[in-house]
């Protein structure tokens, strides 16, 4: 994570002087785009040392694309999941595009792999180094050797799926809340002068002792998990849990709104300015 702060701030600067220019320039900011930007931009870079969001080159103008395809797939209700036969004609042609998207995917990770292997600097300096630079040098790694190829590209687009959708509707959605709820953003203000004050930018060091902001982002989390059904578990073995038999093979989907309790629905981040008080750590469980 260190050694890719520096992806992080900068992507962060360049979208708020974006914004920024936009708003002196009196032009419409579509803060979707410019989130949904800011997660891709700096998971490509971490995972795969890629800019695609400041290029438009072929291999960026694809990758965006399929990008977007994999979004929509990852939110459609496949009835066929649930209903066999129904999966087996793929009415909706989910099955068939994701296969696509799969098939594009996989190419693009695959030349950006072998870039990699053929790089002749050998191990990068912190600076420069990403997931698949960390994945390959593994493979030397005696306790690794087990590492194929096609696990390593199954991990970079595991990384790329989970890692850009789930912070971007995050932050969205914290965004929409601090809007509907004025006072959230005053004390917000107020902590953020309060701890950083007005000379400096803030900085990934400064989370820590930004309790109300942490108490958003949580507040935010239990009234909008990004994905309110999480990713299928399968039961490996029969077992019994309080007293249930549960087959072996049993497909489990955790609603995550429930276990939150997001039926509560008013944001409710603790009511206190002081960052400190006891009020707002009470929220942040
Ligand atoms: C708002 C931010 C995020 C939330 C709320 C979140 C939440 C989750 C949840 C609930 C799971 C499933 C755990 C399970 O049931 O087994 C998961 C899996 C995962 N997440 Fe995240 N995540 C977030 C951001 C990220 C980011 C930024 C990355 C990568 C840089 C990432 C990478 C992963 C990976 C690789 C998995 C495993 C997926 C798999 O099992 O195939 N996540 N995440």
């Amino acid at each position: 994570m260190e050694a890719s702060k520096h992806i992080r701030i900068e992507e962060a600067y360049s979208m708020v002087k974006s914004i920024r220019v936009n708003c002196e320039g009196r032009k419409v900011v579509d803060v979707h785009s410019q989130i949904y930007g800011l997660t891709r931009s700096i998971i490509a870079r971490m995972v795969l040392n890629r800019n695609y969001f400041a290029s438009n080159s072929k291999e960026a103008l694809e990758f965006k694309e399929i990008g977007t395809e994999y979004s929509h797939l990852l939110g459609v209700i496949n009835l066929g999941d649930f209903i066999p036969y129904v999966g087996l004609l793929d009415i909706w042609g989910y099955k068939r595009r994701m296969m696509a998207a799969r098939k594009r995917m996989d190419s693009i990770i695959e030349k950006i792999i072998q870039e990699h292997q053929e790089k002749t600097t050998g191990v990068s300096t912190d600076a420069s180094i990403n997931f698949v630079d960390v994945l390959l040098s593994l493979k030397n790694n005696k306790d690794y050797q087990h590492l194929s190829m096609d696990s390593i590209k199954a991990l970079v687009i595991d990384m790329l799926a989970a890692g850009t959708e789930s912070s971007a509707v995050t932050i969205e959605w914290a965004l929409s809340e601090i809007l509907l709820n004025p006072w959230v953003q005053e004390k917000a203000q107020q902590e953020l002068d309060h701890v950083v004050g007005r000379e400096r930018k803030v900085e990934e060091a400064d989370l820590p002792q930004l309790k109300y902001l942490q108490s958003i982002v949580k507040e935010t989390f239990r009234l909008h998990p990004p994905g309110p059904v999480l990713v299928p578990h399968e039961s490996t073995q029969a077992v019994q849990v309080t007293g249930y038999d549960i087959p072996a093979k049993t497909r489990l989907l955790p609603s995550a709104g429930e276990c939150m309790g997001n039926w509560a629905r008013s944001f409710k981040v603790g009511k206190s300015t002081g960052s400190q008080s006891r009020e707002v750590l009470k929220w942040q469980h």
